[in-house]
């Protein structure tokens, strides 16, 4: 597996190839702790918030939400306690950049979560992670026991008045435990259904309390913004799209792994045929989802000499979305329907079955796929498939119905002879 940094410095990954990474002693060495030093002796949360603000950082969970403007909703005269929950879920196919961060380099992700706690007044924070990704809770907490022996973590952290804990937990293993107010629901104790919005979680989030629920990669970015400023930070990317970006890249490329970009890297086929080492075999590309399986698929002639911007901007631009970077390449052997199928047999097992239009659509969409696949299939099915999407999109309780709706809908626009080969039957 590739991991590499393109087109700027590492950030994120700067340390990851080390030995011992994982180490207190080499996070350190390699200027580890130091923003939250900083960050203790000489900035007020409001001073945190700004420059997380000017940062231009924006959640790399998926919905692109400005994380200062998040941490500035949670109310300050609140008396009730505030937590800071790092959603390690990482559950979006296609998606392991968080995985990568937490193996390899714990102590940026505790360090971001304690600066996060300190702009928002939080003494209790928890990293949430699916219960296949155990082993890392194990890097997490013996990563978190070294912490707290180096009074990193606890009581009056860096001999300052600042003090704040840390606990990881784990799910039983449930996509939709990624979306953050069921992630708090499962986090409770409770079944994890996801729990009406508004109020937000930075209002009323865990036990009713104020809550900021930010993405591993999200929370690791923090300490670098810290240390080179928020300005400087935004100034790698782009203005709306600050600072630098993981892809996680999977299918037929030659060199598949995660990758850091500048925000705003020009351009998606370079990307491909060159930084990833093209399409593996010779063979053609025929399509991407470049940002894990919610979002819209695009076909190469949607790539190939159109310079798509890969920042949240431009790949709206271009037809999709960044969401979690999970970057899906797909040569021409792929057929979409099939491919398409398998993605919504994905989102029917993961429903959680709270709402009716998800709970039934993405059953339905399931047994139309099959009929189709079986031979039992007609030109009418794909206006019944998008219909069926019409009927889930924006009807559902979460936006989990959007996402089983959104491949079919893209695939069938997109890749219409994929279906057709399957639906007009040959005598
Ligand atoms: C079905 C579903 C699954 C999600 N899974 C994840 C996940 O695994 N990890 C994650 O960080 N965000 C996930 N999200 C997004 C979270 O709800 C939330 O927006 C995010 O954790 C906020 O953090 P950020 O602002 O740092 O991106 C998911 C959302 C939905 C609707
Ligand atoms: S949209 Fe799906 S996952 Fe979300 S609440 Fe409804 S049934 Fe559950």
């Amino acid at each position: 597996m590739q991991i590499k940094a393109i087109g700027c410095e590492p950030l994120q990954l700067a340390r990851v190839h080390l030995e011992n990474s994982t180490s207190l002693e080499v996070y350190r060495r390699h200027g580890g702790y130091e923003a939250l030093k900083k960050v203790l002796t000489s900035m007020s949360p409001d001073d945190v918030i700004n420059e997380v603000k000017k940062s231009a950082l924006r959640g790399r969970g998926g919905a692109g939400f400005p994380t200062g403007m998040k941490w500035s909703f949670v109310p300050k005269d609140s008396p009730k306690p505030k937590y800071v929950v790092c959603n390690a879920d990482e559950s979006e196919p296609g998606t392991f950049k968080d995985r990568y961060l937490m193996e390899r380099d714990p102590h940026m992700l505790i360090e971001g979560m304690l600066i996060a706690a300190y702009a928002l007044g939080a003494k209790t924070n928890y990293i949430y992670t699916r219960g296949e990704y155990k082993y890392l809770i194990d890097i997490m907490d013996r990563a978190l026991e070294e912490a707290r022996a180096a009074a990193l973590l606890g009581q009056n952290i860096l001999d300052s008045q600042f003090s704040s804990e840390i606990y990881t937990h784990t799910g039983a293993g449930a996509y939709i435990c990624g979306e953050e107010t069921a992630l708090l629901s499962s986090l409770e104790g409770m079944r994890g259904h996801p729990r009406m919005k508004p109020p937000f979680p930075a209002v009323s989030g865990l036990y009713a309390a104020p809550t900021v629920v930010n993405n591993v990669e999200t929370l690791t970015a923090v300490p670098d913004i810290i240390k080179m400023g928020g300005e400087a930070y935004q100034k790698l990317g782009t203005e709306k799209s600050g600072g630098t970006k993981l892809w996680s890249v999977s299918g037929h490329v030659n060199r598949p792994g995660v990758y850091e970009l500048p925000m705003g890297y020009d351009d998606m086929e370079k990307f491909i045929m060159e930084d990833c080492g093209g399409m593996r075999d010779g063979k053609k590309l025929k399509a991407v989802i470049p940002g894990g399986s919610s979002v819209y698929i695009m076909r190469a002639e949607d790539i190939i000499g159109r310079d798509v911007r890969m920042d949240y901007e431009g790949l709206v631009a271009g037809g999709s979305m960044v969401g979690s970077g999970g970057f899906i390449v797909m040569d021409e052997t792929v057929d979409v329907f099939e491919s398409t199928k398998n993605l919504t047999e994905f989102y029917k097992h993961e429903s959680c079955g709270w709402c009716t239009p998800c709970r039934e659509g993405t059953d339905w969409l399931v047994k139309v796929f099959k009929r189709i696949e079986k031979g039992g299939g007609s030109p009418e099915d794909a206006q019944l498939m998008l219909d069926l999407c019409d009927n889930i999109e924006g009807k559902s309780f979460c936006p989990l119905g959007d996402a089983a709706a959104w491949p079919i809908q893209s695939a069938i626009k997109r890749f219409p002879e994929d279906f057709m080969k399957h639906l007009v039957q040959e005598n």
